[in-house]
This record gives C-alpha cells, sequence and structure tokens, in this order.
C-alpha cells in the first residue's frame, strides 16, 4: 500500500493529546516519521510511545512553545533524528471562558503568549531550518473558528486565533517564493480536555448552569448535527502535509461540520 507521507520528517506541537495527538497517529500511519512536541512531557513520552508499539516513528521533545530555546532545541531534535524538517503543525494551544468585561491584562498576555507569540516562534524556527535546507517545506496551523467568528466569552481565546490566521497569511506570502506553504486548520467544536476547560469556563461565570450546556448551544448551529472528534480532523491534516496540497498556501480552513460557512 503506498503511504503518502514516508519518511516526512513532521513536528507535531501540543501532541500529547487532543487533536494534536489524533493528528500525529494519522500522520505516522502514513509513514511520517514524527517529534512530539508538547510542554505535558510524560504524556508525549506516552503518545511517541503508542505510536512507535504501532509500528511508526515517534520521539517526544518537552517544549514550551513560548519559550525560544526549547522551540529551537525541538526543532534541532527533527533533524537530529531525521536528518531534515519538512512540516511543521503548530497546533499547541490553550483556552479560557471570561466575560468580556472580566478579562484581566495577565488573562490577554498568557493567551496571546501560548496561542499566538508560540506560534509566531514555531513557524520562526522552522522557516529558518527549510529556508536552510533550501527544498521547501509546509507550515500548518491550529486556528479555529474563533479565528473567523467570535463569541462573547472567548473573546482573547478569539483575539489569539484571528492571529494566528494573520501569521499564516503573512508567513505565506513572505515564503512563497521559497517553496514554503502556509496553511491553518480551523476545527470547530472538538470533544478534547479543552473544550472541558472551555465548558467550565461558562459554569464558573454563571453563564450555564448544566454540565455540556454550552457544548449544546454550540453545537445546536451544525449543520452535521454532532460536535467534532479529533479524528475529524485528520483527514485535512494528512492532505495538507501531502504532495496534494502543494498549490494551496494562505488559506484557513474549517472543518466544523458546517458551523459556519465562508
Ligand atoms: N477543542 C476544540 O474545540 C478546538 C476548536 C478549535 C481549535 N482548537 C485548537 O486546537 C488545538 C488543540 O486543541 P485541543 O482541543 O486538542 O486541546 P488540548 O488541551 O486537548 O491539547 C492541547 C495540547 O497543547 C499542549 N500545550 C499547551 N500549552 C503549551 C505550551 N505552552 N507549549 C507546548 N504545548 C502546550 C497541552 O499540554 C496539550 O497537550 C489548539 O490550538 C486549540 O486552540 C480546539
Amino acid at each position: 500500500m503506498q503511504r503518502n507521507l514516508e519518511g516526512k520528517s513532521i513536528v507535531v506541537t501540543g501532541a500529547a493529546r487532543g487533536i494534536g495527538k489524533a493528528m500525529a497517529e494519522g500522520l505516522a500511519s502514513e509513514g511520517a516519521r514524527l517529534i512530539i512536541a508538547d510542554i505535558d512531557e510524560d504524556a508525549a513520552a506516552a503518545t511517541a510511545e503508542g505510536i512507535v508499539a504501532a509500528g511508526g516513528a515517534a520521539w517526544s521533545v518537552q517544549v514550551d512553545v513560548t519559550d525560544r530555546a526549547r522551540v529551537k532545541a525541538m526543532i534541532g531534535r527533527a533533524v537530529r533524528e531525521n536528518g531534515r524538517l519538512d512540516i511543521i503543525f503548530n497546533n499547541a494551544g490553550i483556552a479560557q471562558t471570561k466575560p468580556f468585561l472580566d478579562i484581566t491584562e495577565a488573562d490577554w498576555r498568557r493567551m496571546l503568549d501560548v496561542n499566538a507569540l508560540g506560534v509566531l516562534i514555531c513557524m520562526q524556527e522552522a522557516v529558518k531550518q527549510l529556508l536552510s535546507q533550501g527544498q521547501g517545506g509546509k507550515i500548518i496551523n491550529t486556528a479555529s473558528v474563533a479565528a473567523k467568528q467570535c463569541y462573547d466569552p472567548l473573546a482573547h481565546y478569539g483575539a489569539s486565533k484571528f492571529a494566528v490566521a494573520a501569521l499564516t497569511q503573512a508567513a505565506a506570502r513572505a515564503f512563497g517564493a521559497n517553496g514554503i506553504t502556509v496553511n491553518a486548520i480551523c476545527p470547530g467544536i472538538v470533544a478534547t480536555d479543552m473544550w472541558k476547560t472551555i465548558e467550565d469556563g461558562f459554569q464558573t461565570a454563571g453563564l450555564t448552569t448544566k454540565p455540556n450546556e454550552a457544548m449544546d448551544a454550540f453545537s445546536s448551529m451544525i449543520t452535521l448535527k454532532r460536535p467534532s472528534t479529533p479524528a475529524d480532523i485528520v483527514g485535512v491534516a494528512k492532505f495538507l502535509a501531502s504532495a496534494g496540497a502543494d498549490y494551496m498556501t494562505g488559506q484557513t480552513v474549517i472543518i466544523d461540520g458546517g458551523m459556519i460557512m465562508d
């Protein structure tokens, strides 16, 4: 059976769990050699071990995406294990639910640090490596439907994801001539630990009273009538990493069951 990503050296941040883990496992099943990068060292190691046990190639790296030295080391690990870097998925992120008037400067800075500055640093260090190799490459950022439509108790989260869309467009224009494509995935409502954090935030703020009330309310807007699982995102991730997406850049691809239509 032909595998679409045979031997490709791919870094996925935030790959210890959730969407990043599902994408990494899917990419490994296509023959890619994965760096499982996450701030949670033990969970990242467990994800990498699972991929290896399934016959794939994966190594775990502990990284805080806001720490440039650690990000450089993460890229260096990909080069050490695989001889080069081909693709990076900048997927690590955090969420917080807070009513608009309650968002503090500290909330804003933490959100923008991890979700926007972290993506910028990872993009910069990956691009430097790709430019040094001189053969192009692919950058795929995880944005969100919140990069298209923002809802009240997620203002700073949405701002960070609009920033990811902006970074995606700017870098696509900056490095297109070098054969580096830059695209973003915009998931909708995905049942992960992050969504539990969002749901708890709705209840803490008194905006909902029952478990899953926020997910049910958002899900009522979904054309396909169910929230996503991480597995729903994997097909688009594989496609964007593949040669089939070579002529695609600067795009923010919504995969949300038709919740919003752009
Ligand atoms: N769950 C959703 O509904 C949803 C929807 C749209 C977009 N997203 C985005 O998808 C991405 C993955 O989300 P998820 O739902 O899988 O969340 P998750 O919380 O399950 O996983 C996020 C991962 O990122 C890691 N991480 C957090 N901060 C980090 C840091 N500073 N450095 C390195 N790793 C760090 C966490 O340890 C965790 O393993 C995020 O960027 C998120 O914003 C999620």
